[in-house]
């Protein structure tokens, strides 16, 4: 597979100079308790990168990674994932922006033979050094270097202004261009512009600085490379599809769900690709230990998995299918993941119990409905309804337009408002979980508010 050889060939590429090839670290982070779960290559790197000797000062990794903040996009665009593999390359406080920037051009146009004529480059508007090496040292046309700002060439985005504190940078991108026939057609279109004909494809950071308390941006003593090019996005250019979800690597799980529709609708390909991703997510995050339920980490899982089982109702497919699709999931990571495979009955069985007991909520949806609005037919409140429809859709996953037709069907009056309310202070909740937040580089906890957890064990057998 493309993906196999990909990530390969980019790891011996950076052990023959001298990096040491680490194994990707779990998505659980190990003692970090500031993000939910991995969400870039550099996440193990953290103290090497504040200047902790680990007796390397070059590091490549193949890093599965997931990213929830961006979920509702998943299946709609061409290379949105929850789950993925970062390939990256990191210098602690030894190589800088000309070795950086040359092996990547390295790497690109001589190992994978991508025509120079199609990457264009990014870097931030006040780097001039890294804009002088694309320009002198690599040659490239300058009306190929595009100068960016905080949003996109500064990592984390917006750090400068909006943190979060610790080691930062500003960072350079390299885009794949798919040719004027593809996107706006517009003569100035650049990798400033979002009309798909340019995607990016490796960022390069450049740790430069830590910031403070007060904003500034200190100059690190050590200066530390940070890089990130997203595995499937660089199958999908190399395998010439536009789409990440064409890739080889998703074929044969797409193929078996579009096997079982029953329903055709307009957007059935973004159904399709969304289940497929969320199937991966699942997996990896059971193979690392996460189970399902209603908190932290377990929650998201819950919810990936509820996600995939709406859209499969939406399609007709009302049978546990998921978890028949788990052996297709190891059998196309099997390289780099042999053991998936011992693992995949378990983890089909904690997904077969997580489908059941869900599309069982569906059905008996009409009795929930019962028991929680009844009593507002006769007396209206608008707000509460709002806030237990929101509760309904956050507890038992039930989504808003099948509790908006009972409640339309029996005349009981709904706030979207305060539904909206409830879900945005939802949202605030688990962004401060799962996304960098705060300090990356120092430990301050979630920050989730929960109250402490009380063992009911010995009185109940479930709570
Ligand atoms: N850490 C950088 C990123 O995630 C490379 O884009």
């Amino acid at each position: 597979m493309q993906v196999d050889f990909l990530r390969e060939k980019f790891l011996k590429f950076f052990q023959s100079k001298k990096h040491k090839i680490v194994e990707s670290d779990s998505l659980v982070p190990k003692d970090d308790p500031t993000v939910l779960f991995t969400p870039a290559g550099m996440n193990q790197f953290k103290k090497e990168f504040l200047g902790f000797d680990s007796g390397f000062k070059r590091a490549a990794t193949s890093q599965r990674c997931l990213r929830t903040d961006d979920l509702d996009k998943v299946g709609k665009t061409s290379s949105h994932h929850t789950f993925f593999e970062m390939l990256g390359n990191f210098s602690f406080g030894d190589y800088f922006k000309e070795e950086a920037i040359a092996w990547a051009w390295e790497f690109l146009t001589k190992e994978l033979k991508i025509s120079r004529d199609r990457l264009w480059v990014s870097v931030y508007k006040d780097d001039f050094e890294a804009y002088g090496i694309w320009k002198d040292k690599i040659g490239i046309p300058v009306k190929k270097i595009v100068k960016l700002g905080d949003k996109d060439n500064f990592w984390p985005a917006e750090a400068k202004t909006k943190g979060p504190n610790g080691p930062c940078g500003p960072c350079s991108e390299i885009f794949y261009d798919f040719g004027v026939d593809i996107g706006c057609g517009k003569p100035d279109c650049s990798p400033a512009c979002s009309c798909g004909r340019f995607v990016e494809i490796w960022n390069l950071v450049f740790t430069q600085f830590n910031r403070k308390d007060d904003g500034t941006l200190e100059s690190l003593p050590n200066k530390n490379i940070d890089t990130g090019m997203g595995l499937e996005r660089l199958a999908s250019v190399m395998e010439g599809k536009q789409s990440n979800f064409e890739i080889d690597l998703f074929a044969p799980i797409v193929k078996e769900i579009k096997k079982r529709i029953t329903v055709k609708i307009a957007s059935e390909k973004e159904f399709v690709y969304a289940i497929a991703d969320h199937l991966r997510a699942a997996v990896f995050c059971i193979y690392d230990g996460v189970l399902p339920s209603n908190e932290g980490r377990g929650y998201v899982v819950r919810k990936i998995i509820r996600k995939s089982l709406l859209h499969l109702k939406t399609l007709g497919i009302n049978e546990p299918l998921m978890n028949k699709l788990v052996p297709l999931v190891a059998q196309v990571m099997r390289v780099p993941y042999p053991d998936l495979k011992d693992k995949q009955e378990d983890i089909a069985l904690v997904i077969l119990n997580e489908e059941k007991n869900f599309i069982n909520v569906l059905g008996s949806s009409e009795e929930l409905f019962k028991s929680k609005f009844d009593a507002f037919i006769e007396k209206p409140d608008s707000e509460t309804v709002g806030n237990v429809a929101f509760m309904l859709h956050d507890t038992y996953g039930i989504p808003l337009e099948l509790t908006c037709q009972w409640l339309d069907k029996h005349k009981v009056c709904f706030s979207r408002k305060a539904f909206e309310q409830a879900m945005e202070e939802q949202r605030l909740r688990s962004k401060s979980g799962s996304a960098m937040k705060g300090d990356v580089f120092d430990a301050k906890g979630l920050g989730l508010k929960l109250d402490a957890t009380k063992f009911t064990g010995y009185k109940e057998n479930s709570t």
